[in-house]
């Protein structure tokens, strides 16, 4: 995007819902009235609606309804120095273009969106669904330069950080499946993944993939997931504006990214984790490398791993594995 069209969309955007007159752009940015024209049909093509009138200018009638690079980066209140963003229509893997780009030198943190996957993964080497229907999957990259046990609750701060960005962004209450599933009611509209390349102890970067159903529709899952899965919208009744959830989402994964490498995060992680945990008191099944371990969850140790007391009333703790909630009887 040239910086003609950002600047008149950052403009539109700050004046909204005011008419914004295109004799005042063109005086602003020292262009034409027509350039100013051109302009704006690009943003068309880009799938923005404009209200035209002849005595007051213009303003912005429809938002794209996809990921648009603009859009979100005129949105994103925290911007750390040297950050980047990338809108792809398709990739592979956002996490794998994250690992490319990583590879290709560009400076960290940066974020990766594509409108679709067409091999997104989820845990265990799992397919995440992800067709272009209206959900966010993005990778967002760090070099936190640490040893690897120090980032052991990292995915658990994560998805507390992102639970209370929605419910302020939503007003309704997701609640975080150890280790790394947010849920509406038992459903999952969330998931993350994050993966570290290491070099001999440190890690040398990483990447935290989300993926999140923001409004794909209610029955437009494949049957496998359909009575598992819930987009937001689904959940609020209504399609969330997408570019400006995926903006919020950023700036807190950001945020919560600093709070992580700078220790404050500690200050409020039991008390988020206490607030959206699904899993306290429960009964559950927990499948680790093959074997099935039934227990009543009795919290988290220090490392976020589950702690889990069996029948003979011994407590063992799970740093990974899958956890499903037994029905009761
Ligand atoms: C899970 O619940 O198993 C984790 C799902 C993570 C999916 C996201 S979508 C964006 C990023 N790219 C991927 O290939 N996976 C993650």
């Amino acid at each position: 995007m040239s910086t003609a069209e950002h600047l008149i969309l950052s403009e539109m955007l700050a004046q909204e819902p005011q008419w914004v007159s295109g004799t005042a752009l063109a005086k602003q940015l020292g262009i034409s009235r027509v350039a100013v024209w051109q302009q704006m049909e690009k943003l068309r093509e880009a799938g923005f609606k404009f209200e035209a009138r002849r005595a007051l200018g213009y303003r912005i009638a429809e938002r794209p309804a996809g990921p648009h690079a603009a859009l979100i980066e005129t949105q994103l209140k925290i911007r750390p120095r040297g950050f980047s963003l990338l809108v792809l229509d398709e990739t592979d893997s956002t996490n794998d273009e994250a690992v490319r780009q990583l590879a290709a030198g560009r400076s960290a943190p940066f974020a990766v969106i594509a409108r679709r996957q067409t091999r997104g993964r989820g845990r265990f080497g799992r397919v995440w669904h992800s067709e272009a229907n209206g959900n966010l999957y993005v990778s967002v990259a760090f070099r936190p330069q640490v040893a690897p046990a120090q980032m052991s609750t990292f995915t658990l701060w994560m998805g507390l950080n992102l639970c209370e960005l929605l419910v302020n962004f939503t007003r309704l209450t997701p609640g975080l499946k150890w280790p790394n599933d947010i849920l509406f009611d038992g459903r999952k509209a969330g998931g993350m993944l994050t993966e570290a390349r290491v070099d001999a102890d440190q890690i040398r970067d990483l990447v935290f993939g989300l993926g999140l159903n923001v409004n794909s529709p209610a029955g437009g899952w494949p049957n496998d997931l359909a009575r598992r899965a819930v987009s937001l919208a689904e959940v609020a009744g209504a399609p969330l504006d997408f570019n400006r959830l995926a903006a919020a989402l950023l700036g807190r994964t950001l945020l919560a990214y600093a709070k992580f490498g700078d220790g404050s995060y500690t200050k409020t992680f039991a008390d988020l984790w206490h607030r959206f945990d699904v899993l306290r008191g429960k009964s559950i099944t927990l499948i680790e490398a093959g074997r099935r371990h039934h227990g009543a969850v009795t919290g988290l140790d220090d490392e976020g791993a589950l702690l889990l007391r069996d029948a003979q009333g011994r407590t063992h703790r799970f740093r990974a594995g899958e956890v499903s909630l037994e029905k009761a009887r």
